[in-house]
């Protein structure tokens, strides 16, 4: 068993474990991957103020988010086809972040449905929600997480329509795999993943297929969101998504300013500021350079979130500093999935807990809620003086 003491670890291991396909849509960027590299290495321009001699005993990390009591400022985010890295994977993740404290997100393109999570935690779980063209698909969505008992709506808004991934397009991404000598050639060095898959039903998208018709291939994300998904989605529409939905709404995927100010008018729980990890718009600023422009905007009037290259706890501890009251990790605990399942996320979670613990405490403080910009050393044009 290798020793894991980083998230790093934890994606080597499911880059050697999970179907390249799968591996490659989950470490993808669209286009040149610039806004995808960015959101990282932003965060390494960003250091923390060493203190000392302060007491750093008894600490807690305890928080909440959108209203939830959070064991930390921590909720795994939505991420598409997350049963194909690993059997039963959205299951897995759900369990293990039940145990932890945390929120889990189901993706509306997930492989194991709405049901069959609900159905495996105890704990009411999040759900995103993709706007379909089809208000009926798109309300019998909403019905269906309700009837399952989940506690918060998570509206994606930046994507109507899909980024190109390269890599996707390169490998012939689909779910389940089709079986060409070049995906053959590959399932057969991931016997591992294999033997998961043998023994599991949940191989296709669990929220779309069977309960919709007419799209041309079901097992093709990238179709899928061309035929389905909602290109006329506006404010007003998402009034009347919160309204049909009736309870906690948050927005994920503001990264300017005006659109900030526009979700915070609409009264939601919170907002992510996000750029779908990179995934959507190519040549977008990265999420941590948004952050305090957001916070400064809206911060007093709704709560702010950020998600989009979290990598290590120090990153998280760096947002929370900034002004956010959590994160979402997409990524992160995709890598502990792939590699191990239910226990690589469960290792994921605890590396990232261990890691902002102690570099709270290093900073001298021993409470996640008092912590902010005084432990930060930002470049002075961190956010960039852009005409
Ligand atoms: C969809 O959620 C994607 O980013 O692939």
């Amino acid at each position: 068993m290798p020793v894991i003491t980083c998230i790093d670890d934890l994606k080597r291991l499911h880059k050697k474990r999970a179907p390249k396909m799968f591996y490659d849509y989950a470490e993808s960027g669209s286009w040149t991957e610039q806004t995808f590299r960015e959101n990282t290495s932003d965060f390494e321009q960003i250091r923390l103020r060493q203190r000392v001699a302060v007491d750093m005993s008894n600490r807690t990390t305890k928080t909440q988010m959108a209203g939830q009591d959070v064991a930390m400022p921590v909720v795994l985010a939505p991420v598409g086809l997350t049963g194909m890295q690993y059997a039963d994977g959205e299951i897995k993740a759900a369990k293990a972040a039940e145990k932890f404290g945390v929120p889990f997100t189901l993706s509306t393109m997930s492989i194991c449905s709405i049901e069959d999570v609900a159905d495996n935690v105890s704990q009411p779980f999040w759900f995103q929600l993709y706007t379909m063209n089809d208000d009926a698909f798109t309300k019998q969505l909403i019905d269906r997480a309700k009837a399952a008992g989940c506690s918060t709506l998570v509206i994606t808004l930046d994507l109507q329509t899909l980024g190109q991934r390269h890599k996707d397009l390169k490998n012939g991404l689909s779910a389940p795999p089709k079986l060409t000598a070049k995906s053959i050639a590959d399932l057969a060095t991931r016997w591992r993943w294999g033997l998961g898959m043998l023994g599991t039903k949940r191989r296709m998208f669990g929220n779309i297929v069977g309960h919709v018709d007419g799209i041309k291939d079901p097992a093709d994300l990238a179709a899928w969101t061309g035929d389905r998904f909602d290109l006329t989605l506006d404010w007003e529409k998402v009034a009347k998504i919160r309204d049909w939905w009736g309870g906690k709404v948050i927005l994920k995927g503001i990264l300017d300013v005006e659109d900030a100010k526009k979700a915070a008018e609409l009264g939601v729980d919170a907002i992510v500021v996000s750029n779908h990890g990179g995934r959507q718009l190519d040549g977008a600023l990265s999420s941590i350079r948004m952050l305090r422009p957001i916070v400064a905007a809206v911060g007093d009037k709704v709560e702010v979130h950020l998600d989009s290259g979290i990598r290590t706890g120090q990153d998280i501890l760096k947002a929370i500093a900034m002004g956010a009251k959590g994160v979402m990790i997409g990524r992160a605990y995709i890598y502990g999935l792939g590699a191990m399942g239910e226990e690589g996320v469960t290792k994921a979670l605890e590396v990232l807990h261990k890691e902002m613990d102690v570099s709270m405490a290093l900073c001298g403080h021993r409470d996640i809620n008092n912590v902010d910009e005084n432990i930060l050393l930002v470049p002075e044009d961190f956010e960039g003086r852009w005409a």
